[in-house]
């Protein structure tokens, strides 16, 4: 019996990349085995920056969930559910909105910083400036003990926890347990043009992408500035491609990848031809169990369904206890 809980969720906000799978995914994958997993797509959260196309985030959830089994989100030992079939997270929102004082969501950094970052939506929405209000109903629903985030979120769980405390010292009773933060090290990946990857900026390997393109944005990788001909020597400490060996090729070609490079043994060329062999055997596990998804797509629909099924029970349950503790039931 696996006694301790973890819960997490992801945006359905387009197909994922190596950036979202080596800084999130790969990591509940691993938390599987250990914890009792739940694992959920936000897509109420995603309507607050696709209000005006809401009609892509159905499209997108099928997306995240086929990437997420793909890379091997179990649904024997994982509960994998959609956000929107449980009205208990709506319903917990308002109940927590009406107690959650407003300067605690305006000093939250994620805030400032994503409503000056997004520039083509108006996020200035009520809903947006709630957002880890609707993400503390989220984790609090299911008693989760661990919430597995980027350190960016970090803020946003310091909020659940004061959310739940304040909560509990209102009606004098644990309803809700406060949840821990667990922060993974992530590797430092960033997109083929040097930024940070990102859909937006078109720089991103995509889970789905097959040989072809995969090959391709290897190619178009930028390297060490520095280096701009064949008998310069380069530093992989400044290459953006380097990192890539680090996660997918063997210790002994990164060692020799390393010093060829700063001696201009190797060319740039040659390095991409190898990361791209060495990443492409990587992912491969991942493309084949792509093929064999997408062979039954009514299965990933099953998926969903049984693990909203169960996550709806454990979800009616802790709101109904909320309610009786505040005397509206
Ligand atoms: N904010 C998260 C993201 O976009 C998604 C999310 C919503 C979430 N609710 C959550 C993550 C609860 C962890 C727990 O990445
Ligand atoms: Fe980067 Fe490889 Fe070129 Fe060196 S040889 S700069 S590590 S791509």
């Amino acid at each position: 019996m696996k006694s301790k809980r973890i819960l997490s969720g992801m945006q359905p906000s387009g197909k994922l990349h190596l950036g979202n799978y080596f800084g999130a995914l790969k990591n509940w994958v691993s938390l599987q085995g250990e914890f009792e997993c739940y694992f959920f797509i936000a897509d109420w959260h995603a309507l607050s920056s696709l209000y005006e196309d809401p009609q892509r985030i159905k499209e997108y959830s099928f997306e995240v969930a086929v990437d997420w089994l793909s890379a091997g989100l179990d649904p024997e030992k994982s509960t994998i559910f959609v956000q929107s079939e449980i009205p208990e997270h709506a319903e917990l929102h308002l109940i927590l909105s009406m107690m959650v004082p407003v300067p605690w969501l305006e000093r939250n950094p994620t805030y400032k910083e994503k409503k000056d970052e997004i520039k083509n939506v108006d996020m200035s929405s009520y809903g947006f400036l709630g957002y880890p209000v609707l993400q503390t109903a989220d984790i609090i629903l299911y008693k989760a003990d661990y919430v597995p985030v980027g350190i960016d979120q970090a803020p946003h769980l310091e909020l659940s926890r004061e959310i739940v405390r304040r909560f509990n010292k209102l009606y004098n009773k644990k309803v809700f347990i406060e949840p821990g933060a667990k922060i993974s090290d992530i590797p430092k990946l960033s997109g083929i043009d040097g930024r940070k990857m990102s859909k937006t900026y078109d720089n991103a390997i995509f889970l789905s992408d097959n040989e072809k393109q995969v090959r391709k944005k290897v190619q178009s990788m930028l390297t060490d500035p520095a280096r701009a001909r064949r008998e310069d020597p380069g530093d992989p400490q400044v290459c953006n491609l380097y990192p890539f060996h680090k996660i997918y090729s063997s210790q002994a070609m990164q060692d020799e990848i390393a010093s060829d490079c700063k001696t201009a043994k190797i060319g740039c060329g040659d390095c991409k031809k190898m990361l791209s062999q060495t990443m492409l055997e990587g992912m491969r596990p991942m493309m084949e169990k792509r093929q064999e998804i997408l062979s039954r797509p009514g299965d990933v629909q099953e998926i969903l369904k049984e693990g909203t099924l169960k996550a709806h029970a454990v979800a009616k349950s802790t709101l109904a206890l909320a309610k009786q503790t505040m005397k509206l039931k």
